[in-house]
Formats: C-alpha cells, sequence, structure tokens
C-alpha cells in the first residue's frame, strides 16, 4: 500500500492477521463482530508507522464508544495538568480561545470550562459527547476535518490553543487534520497532541498498542515531514509517563518560533533505533511471537496446575494480545473492570465475560493478569491488600513476570 501521508510505496513491519474492533464489546457471546486485517507498515519516504488496512471510523467511535476517558486517577490527573499547562499559555492573553480534538467526557476541557475560558471540544462520539457537557462543556459533535475547521473559524474565530489527547493517533486522514490546524490556529497560537510514542513500544516491544483505532504510531522524525507538508513547525517534544510511555508534540505556523534544544535530543534517540528506516523494525516480529507463545504457555501451566485465572482492565490494547496468542475464556475466566459500559459484555473476538471489581474483589483469585499494564502503578496501590494476601498479578511487557 502506499503512505497516507506521503503517498510513497510502504514496507510491511509485522501481520497479526484477522483482528475484530478493538472496543467491540458484545452485548451478547454471539453478536457480529467487525473484523480486518492487523499489518503495520513503515514508509520509507517520510518515516511514518501506520495500518495497511483500517475499520471503518463510523465503526470505531460511532454513537456508542466505549471508551470512557475519566476511569483513572492518574489519567484524571495528568488531564488537570494539561489544562493548568494550558491555562499558563493563554491567561494573559485578551479572550483567548481553545480547542480540543476528542474531547470524550470533557476530562481536560471541564477544568478550563470552570475558569471561563472561551473553548470548544470537537468529538464525534454522541455518548461521550453528552457527558461533557453535562461537565459545562461545549461540543461540537463532529470528526475533525479541514471543512470543520473552516466552519469553526468561521462561527468562532481562530484558536489560540489547538490540541489533543490519544487522538490523532486515531484519525486516518491526517492531512486534512493538519491542514485545518493551519488555517484554525492564530499566528502567535500554539497546537501540541499527545499519543503513544513509537520509541516506547519498539524498545518495549509493547505491540498491544496497534489496533483498528491507532491508525499511527508517531515518531518525531515523522511528525516534522508531516508537518513540513502543512507549513507547521515541530518545536518542542515532550516526554510523558502515561500510556506506557507517550510523547507531545508541539507545533507552530510560524517558521521564526524557537525550538526546544529536546527536539534535537528526541530525534537523536530516534535515529539511534533506526526509526528512519526498517532496519530499526527488523527483530519486532520475532519478538512479538516470543511474548505472545510464552505468555500462553505460562497461563497453561497455571490452569494444569488448577489455578483460577482472571484478567485486570478490559483495555482496547488487550484484544491485540489476547486475539493474537489466542488467549479465551478457557485461560481467563473472566475479566474485571470498573467501566460501567462495558461490565456484563464479552471481550471482543475472545468473548471473555467482563465483569465488575466487586466480583474480582470478593474472588480474590491467585492470579491475575494484568491487561491495563498502563496503570500499572495505580493499580498496584489500589490492589496492595490483594498482593498481601498471596495475589499475583502477570505482567509482560518487555517480558513476563509474576509479582
Ligand atoms: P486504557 O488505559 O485507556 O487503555 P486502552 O486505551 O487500551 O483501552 O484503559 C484502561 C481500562 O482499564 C479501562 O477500561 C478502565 C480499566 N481500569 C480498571 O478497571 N481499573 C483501574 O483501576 C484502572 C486504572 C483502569
Amino acid at each position: 500500500m502506499n503512505c497516507r501521508i506521503c503517498r510513497a510505496k510502504t514496507q510491511p513491519i509485522i501481520s497479526f492477521g484477522r483482528m475484530p474492533q478493538a472496543n467491540g464489546f458484545l452485548a451478547k457471546r454471539n453478536d457480529p463482530e467487525h473484523f480486518f486485517t492487523l499489518t503495520i507498515v513503515f514508509c520509507p519516504q517520510c518515516f511514518m508507522v501506520q495500518l495497511a488496512e483500517t475499520l471503518e471510523a463510523k465503526i470505531m467511535f460511532g454513537d456508542d464508544y466505549h471508551f470512557i476517558s475519566s476511569t483513572s486517577t492518574v489519567m484524571l490527573k495528568h488531564f488537570k495538568k494539561i489544562a493548568t499547562d494550558i491555562w499558563q499559555m493563554i491567561s494573559k492573553k485578551k479572550q483567548p480561545f481553545v480547542i480540543e480534538l476528542g474531547s470524550n467526557d470533557g476530562i481536560m476541557l471541564k477544568h478550563l470550562a470552570k475558569r471561563k475560558v472561551l473553548h470548544l471540544g470537537v468529538e464525534p462520539a454522541a455518548n461521550v459527547a453528552n457527558l461533557a457537557r453535562k461537565n459545562g462543556v461545549n461540543v461540537l459533535e463532529s470528526f475533525f476535518s479541514l471543512q470543520t475547521a473552516e466552519k469553526i473559524r468561521k462561527h468562532h474565530g481562530p484558536a489560540d490553543v489547538i490540541c489533543g489527547s490519544n487522538v490523532f493517533c486515531h484519525i486516518e486522514n491526517l492531512s486534512s487534520v493538519f491542514a485545518g490546524i493551519r488555517l484554525l490556529l492564530k499566528n502567535d497560537g500554539v497546537a501540541f497532541f499527545e499519543d503513544p510514542y513509537l520509541l516506547d513500544i519498539i524498545r518495549k516491544t509493547s505491540f498491544d498498542q496497534m489496533y483498528d483505532e491507532h491508525v499511527y504510531y508517531f515518531s518525531g522524525l515523522a511528525v516534522q515531514n508531516l508537518a513540513k507538508q502543512h507549513g507547521l513547525y515541530l518545536t518542542d517534544m515532550r516526554h510523558q509517563p502515561v500510556h506506557g510511555g507517550s510523547m507531545r508534540y508541539y507545533l507552530s505556523n510560524n517558521p521564526l518560533s524557537p525550538v526546544s534544544k529536546r527536539v534535537r535530543y528526541w530525534l537523536s534517540q530516534e535515529r539511534k533505533l533506526q526509526l528512519h528506516h526498517l532496519r530499526g523494525f527488523s527483530h519486532f516480529q520475532q519478538k512479538v511471537d516470543k511474548i505472545s507463545f510464552n505468555l500462553k504457555v505460562n497461563l497453561l501451566r497455571l490452569k494444569k496446575r488448577g489455578y483460577q485465572i482472571v484478567g485486570y482492565g478490559a483495555t482496547s490494547k488487550s484484544t491485540t494480545i489476547l486475539n493474537y496468542a489466542k488467549i479465551g475464556p478457557h485461560l481467563l475466566r473472566y475479566i474485571c473492570d470498573t467501566t460501567p459500559t462495558k461490565i456484563g459484555t464479552f471481550s471482543p473476538g475472545t468473548h471473555i465475560p467482563i465483569k465488575a471489581h466487586t466480583v474480582f474483589v470478593k474472588d480474590n483469585p491467585p492470579y491475575t493478569l494484568l491487561l491495563a499494564w498502563n496503570h500499572q502503578k495505580e493499580i498496584f496501590a489500589k490492589e496492595a491488600r490483594y498482593r498481601k494476601r498471596g495475589g499475583k498479578f502477570i505482567t509482560y511487557f518487555p517480558k513476563i513476570t509474576v509479582q
């Protein structure tokens, strides 16, 4: 296939075969499911790592989107900090205007709404947009594109800040998004976005970040090329500890904007790992296969010895590892999760029942597969009693551990 960004011919990195929609939790075990071929490719010209094939955006982010941002206290704090950072950028400006793409349930914008900052969330999923409105957030229920940007500019004027967290990597037509930002951003405005960082994914072999909703796996090298195409400039890169390692990219439409020395640092780290060449990904498939195989073998061993094993956190990510390693209800009795809309459903492809956290507390299973590994610190703190009483968590990146 050709690169979505620069049209050059791409090269395959890894293929996981047929995979279901990662967030496609089923109301009934036998409900119909959407499948696609999950293959990751690399563009040798602009260095963008991306999906070869995607599911339709309407299927993934329609009316009933299961991903609710406000489910982790760490993420609540993280988004509050983003709002504080934005406040520091704009507090001296006259009538500043902030736009967030993929505002979800208003986890970030509600803090700016409280401060009476002029703002707009752009969010296509109706259920989460309604939650945001309940939080006092203004929402335009729409996908973001150049056309949406034109509409917003006409009705509200240009923006001082445009941002998005864990949303840019979801948008297939990124060129339209970048063109929209170029149009909508004031000359002295700042755009920034953060997503799981390719360098972390490759270093940890955290391949479960790869699923239908993540069309792109960004590096600074690729973002710089993409930005240039649209008259935007990469001015800063700030590493974030969330989602197993994320990168926040800052963009300006002013060629004279100062560039932080962090950009030079991270780009050199990426070159060291050869993320600008297919060579950088040459052992990835092998490492993925090793982790998947070892995980399955370990779970089978525990099962054979009569132990009950459950999963913790019905993440989108877990869809990839559970389906690729073929871990179903025969190995995991259920997955516990705190998201009300996921409880009572079944995991995509593998059909493992999703149960409330209270079930986990009551059962006190001897072994728990930590599928929400990106929240390990928070979950270990929450489950200190479980671990003290002998309960063990199994983690798998970069290698399998029982702790
Ligand atoms: P998330 O980290 O957003 O990962 P993904 O993007 O792969 O879906 O999802 C975390 C999931 O874990 C979410 O469904 C909520 C659940 N969760 C719990 O059940 N308990 C917890 O203590 C935490 C932190 C998360």
